[in-house]
């Protein structure tokens, strides 16, 4: 049972799952932003499928919350609305296109570079949405815009 009576230190709890809402409202809204242990983190519902990542975009804070979803490749990706970044939705990898300039001609090949944003774990149970942070110590691009926005302890040093 997750639910302990007795509130535990921060760096304790800071894993465990967050209920975000129910799985028939997400899957009608596609997308809820929610507050994950005070970080701000994005739910996608996307052909069948629940997804959670940093709000805030890696490369400038853009709102992720309010981009569209394109399949790139096969993979479902978030493009943001501030410039157009596209980042996998499963993985939270930078796509970009790779122009070999020896080969003009040659249409761009779409490559990885690698995972930029945040991912969370997305469980169902019982008709509820849960996310589950993923592990902080092993930081990503996105962390600083995490912070940034952060809803509470703020500070603007
Ligand atoms: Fe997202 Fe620049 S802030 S692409």
């Amino acid at each position: 049972d997750l639910h302990s009576s007795i509130e535990t230190p921060d760096k304790v709890k800071a894993d465990a799952p967050v209920y975000i809402g129910k799985e028939e409202d997400i899957k009608q809204s596609q997308r809820i932003t929610a507050s994950v242990h005070d970080r701000e983190v994005v739910v996608f519902y996307h052909e069948g499928k629940f997804y959670a990542m940093d709000r805030r975009c890696y490369h400038a804070g853009g709102p992720l919350y309010l981009g569209e979803i394109e399949d790139i490749n096969g993979q479902p990706c978030i493009i943001c609305p501030w410039h157009k970044y596209k980042i996998t939705l499963a993985t939270g990898e930078g796509l970009y296109q790779a122009i070999n300039p020896t080969e003009p001609s040659a249409t761009p090949k779409w490559r990885s570079k690698g995972i930029k944003q945040r991912t969370h774990k997305v469980t169902v149970d019982n008709g509820s949405v849960y996310v589950t942070p993923s592990d902080l110590s092993i930081s990503c691009d996105s962390d600083y815009y995490a912070d940034k926005y952060k809803k509470t302890g703020s500070s603007d040093m």
